[in-house]
């Protein structure tokens, strides 16, 4: 750290995250409908090891017990997701009031604790009765989605400001769609593009029928960005990464900040999506924020496509490489390229093969250094003009790691699936005592991970 200080402005908000379906369990209870998750998760092959999220870490029932960790950590701001099942069993209709109890006594003891809640109202749990008349490839689902927005902003708009449509439309529609290896698990790439579409229009859709619900909402959107570098400096290289950077980046951020999609679509034949009259600027919506995930850059090779096993570098329990600078430039080239709302990095977190050790604790220092290198070129980027206005770890707890099951273990608190039993790693103590401080600085070493 070179003795330097790395703080926050000072109302910078300090958060983790989860989702639905990767915590609560509880798959069949109280009135919820079946997900396109369940679904999924019940079909032989599909996850590793055959895990599924009926129990997870079964939140569900121990969310006053979550709330109190994050009290205890001093986590200010906490991203969930509701699942929609849950409160809305066939997607439409009436609510299912016992789901509904279970997000109201969340939020409400959330905010008895002094916890911003920001929640997410699309974390991948698609009613699967809404999957049965087409699921997203059916634009009629956007207006669906617009009217349980809706009708969640009016239930809870008198606690929860910060409301995000969808978290990322590209997992959803590239890893649903395209590679199959998430929920519904189909294979077509022209499928996908249109999935992508009709997810954006839905966003739309739904931020129209939010600020309609309650005024005072602030609407944002989650995407997973991935900086796209070239292999070397040839042109070749460089045209590879920022084609893929096209592709996979400004095919979602320019419908939604510029009302169009990017020039490679006339590359793109007989696969680019059905887009109606109107269609591009109900996307374009005016936003309060934007959310990034950062996870891993793609570096792009015009002979080879991209290139995985990078010399020299380090990876995650999940295969991603290690690269803290990727944040940063990410962050200013969006900021260059977009007249953007505020930021929250609304995810970026590392799995480990977390042990619990012989003093009962689990040193989870590569986790604290993953956290820290990306604060800092977080922080840099700030200093260089991104306006970034919060940070959330993820998760806030080990949790169901979709088609990888629960092996991979992303948490600040661990969780032992035999027992249920709650664990706070280093990194919890670590990123508690990041909190208080407000930032970094030489104190705050990677050696003596400090209990609170
Ligand atoms: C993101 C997802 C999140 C989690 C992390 C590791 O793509 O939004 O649910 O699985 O990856």
């Amino acid at each position: 750290m070179n003795n330097s200080k790395y703080l926050f402005p000072r109302d910078f908000r300090w958060g983790a995250a989860t989702a639905a379906y990767q915590i609560e369990g509880a798959w069949n209870e109280d009135g919820k409908g079946e997900s396109i998750w369940d679904r999924f998760s019940h079909t032989p092959g599909k996850i590793a090891g055959a895990h599924t999220g009926d129990v997870a870490c079964n939140h569900y029932h121990r969310s006053s017990e979550d709330v109190g960790l994050m009290r205890e950590l001093g986590i200010g701001n906490y991203r969930f997701s509701i699942s929609w099942p849950r409160v809305l069993p066939t997607g439409k209709g009436h609510p299912n009031e016992k789901g509904i109890d279970f997000y109201e006594r969340l939020i409400d003891d959330l905010l008895e604790s002094g916890i911003e809640p920001f929640v997410t109202l699309y974390h991948w749990d698609l009613p699967q009765t809404l999957q049965d008349t087409g699921g997203w490839l059916n634009r009629d689902v956007g207006h669906y989605f617009a009217d349980y927005s809706a009708a969640m902003v009016k239930r809870f708009g008198d606690r929860v400001k910060f409301w995000t449509t969808i978290n990322e439309p590209w997992v959803v529609a590239h890893l649903g769609f395209r590679t199959g290896e998430m929920a519904p698990g189909i294979q077509d790439e022209k499928t996908c593009l249109q999935v992508l579409h009709n997810l954006l229009l839905a966003h739309g859709r739904a931020v129209v029928a939010i600020r309609a619900a309650d005024s005072s909402a602030q609407c944002g959107i989650v995407n997973i960005l991935f900086p796209e570098e070239p292999a070397t400096n040839t042109s070749e290289d460089i045209d590879a990464a920022e084609f893929a950077w096209q592709k996979d980046c400004a095919w979602i951020m320019d419908p939604l900040f510029k009302a169009t999609y990017p020039a490679i679509w006339d590359s793109m034949g007989d696969k680019v999506p059905d887009v109606r009259a109107g269609d591009l600027s109900l996307i374009a919506q005016q936003l309060d924020f934007f959310g990034v995930n950062y996870y891993f850059r793609c570096i792009m090779s015009a002979t080879s496509g991209r290139i995985l096993e990078i010399p020299g570098a380090q990876y995650t329990d999940m295969g991603w490489e290690v690269h803290a600078p990727g944040i940063r430039n990410l962050l200013t080239r969006i900021t260059e390229d977009y007249r953007l709302p505020p930021l929250y990095i609304t995810e970026n977190g590392a799995a480990y093969k977390d042990e619990l050790s012989g003093d009962g604790r689990i040193h989870d220092t590569q986790r604290i250094k993953y956290i820290r290198d990306h604060l800092i070129e977080i922080h840099q980027a700030m200093v260089q003009g991104a306006d970034v206005r919060g940070y959330f770890y993820w998760s806030l707890m080990d949790n169901f790691e979709w088609a990888h099951g629960f092996d991979k273990r992303f948490g600040l608190i661990h969780v032992d699936y035999e027992t249920l039993h709650r664990k706070l790693k280093d990194s919890a103590h670590w990123y508690s005592r990041v909190i208080r401080r407000n930032g970094l600085d030489e104190v705050l070493s990677l050696k003596q991970p400090m209990v609170v």
